[in-house]
């Protein structure tokens, strides 16, 4: 069975601070612990689904600086496939502001997608070869767009899944919405792209039938510690999150995307991938940090056997 999994997104340093509130305009805040890790939402998907045990190969542009090993040696550490990696020989790796309010643990990002935002045509014909033998591809919006649009013309064309993560949230057009298997939005970009506010089951199947509309297949929109709403083959439910002490909900949103198309990948039915991601994604935000905070297979099992009631 082809499981594989190819991530086609951003790369950035993740530079983080905590604070005792998020600063408003003009003020400087004294914030308590910094760090910096590997970061960027393709990035942090990758390495969520690597860990969770998919085999994933990551598609990315660095920048010829330090920052881009942050990346390589996230990956050699990890054991993950640095073939395929770009390389922009002037712009440098990209970075994101990333300030986290230690009371609630909500956060503020600026990302600057450097390098990863100057992924050419001629980047992606040497990486076809990949897109082509995989299972799924999962992208994001934090690399250029027409870099998106030419991978999803051609894993549609090659009959290899789509599932974009609607992240952060940016127009596309429709008739490119038509070729993605599954849209991950959270409930902000969902709002975004259908125009419904996302704050009831209702409204969730609402803006579900927009994305249906356009052609999408399978609608997926998570909507933070309160779970995921799924509308699949006419089943339409919320999976609820684990209740768990957050402490950085940073990159949330790709610890569940990461795992979700793991599971996927592995073969499990939506719903048991959505249980699965949940997990992941709740063992993550309780730990500081994105990539960092990215769970091993063995401890989402171990959690989800701890929850299985
Ligand atoms: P981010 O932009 O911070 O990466 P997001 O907005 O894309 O996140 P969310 O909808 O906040 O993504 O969260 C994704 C999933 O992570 C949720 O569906 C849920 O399963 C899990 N999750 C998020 N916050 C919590 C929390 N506080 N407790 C438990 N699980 C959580
Ligand atoms: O989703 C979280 C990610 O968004 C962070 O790692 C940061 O790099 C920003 O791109």
């Amino acid at each position: 069975m082809n499981s594989k999994i190819t991530v086609f997104g951003s790369f950035v340093v993740d530079l983080m601070g905590r604070s005792p509130h998020l600063p408003v305009p003009g003020e400087t805040v004294k914030g308590s612990i910094f760090k910096m890790g590997a970061g960027g939402k393709g990035f942090n998907q990758a390495v969520a689904a690597h860990k969770a045990g998919a085999d994933v190969t990551m598609i990315t542009k660095l920048g010829r600086d330090t920052f881009a090993n942050v990346a390589l040696d996230t990956m050699k550490e990890l054991g993950m496939d640095t073939g395929h990696l770009f390389y922009n020989e002037t712009e440098g790796t990209g970075i994101a502001l990333i300030i986290v309010d230690e009371n609630t643990s909500q956060n503020e990002i600026v990302v600057v997608s450097g390098s990863c935002n100057t992924i050419t045509k001629e980047d992606i014909k040497t990486v076809e070869d990949v897109i082509k033998a995989s299972k799924y591809v999962l992208l994001q919006f934090e690399v250029n767009a027409d870099a998106n649009e030419r991978v999803i013309n051609f894993a549609h064309e090659n009959g290899v899944k789509v599932v974009l993560n609607t992240a952060p949230v940016q127009p596309i057009e429709d008739s490119l919405l038509a070729k993605v298997d599954i849209v991950t939005p959270n409930e902000v970009e969902a709002e975004a792209l259908t125009g419904i506010c996302v704050d009831s089951l209702e409204a969730a199947k609402k803006a579900a039938k927009v994305f249906f509309d356009k052609g999408v297949k399978e609608v997926v929109i998570t909507l933070g510690s309160r779970g995921v709403f799924i509308s699949s083959n006419g089943r339409e439910e919320i999976v609820p999150s684990f209740k768990v002490d957050a402490i950085d909900t940073t990159g949330a949103g790709d610890a569940f995307n990461g795992g979700f198309l793991a599971a996927l990948a592995e073969g499990k039915d939506v719903w048991e991938a959505a249980r699965f991601a949940s997990a992941l994604a709740a063992l993550s935000v309780q730990r500081l940090g994105t990539t960092p905070a990215m769970p091993t297979r063995e401890e989402i099992d171990q959690f989800l056997k701890e929850h299985s009631a």
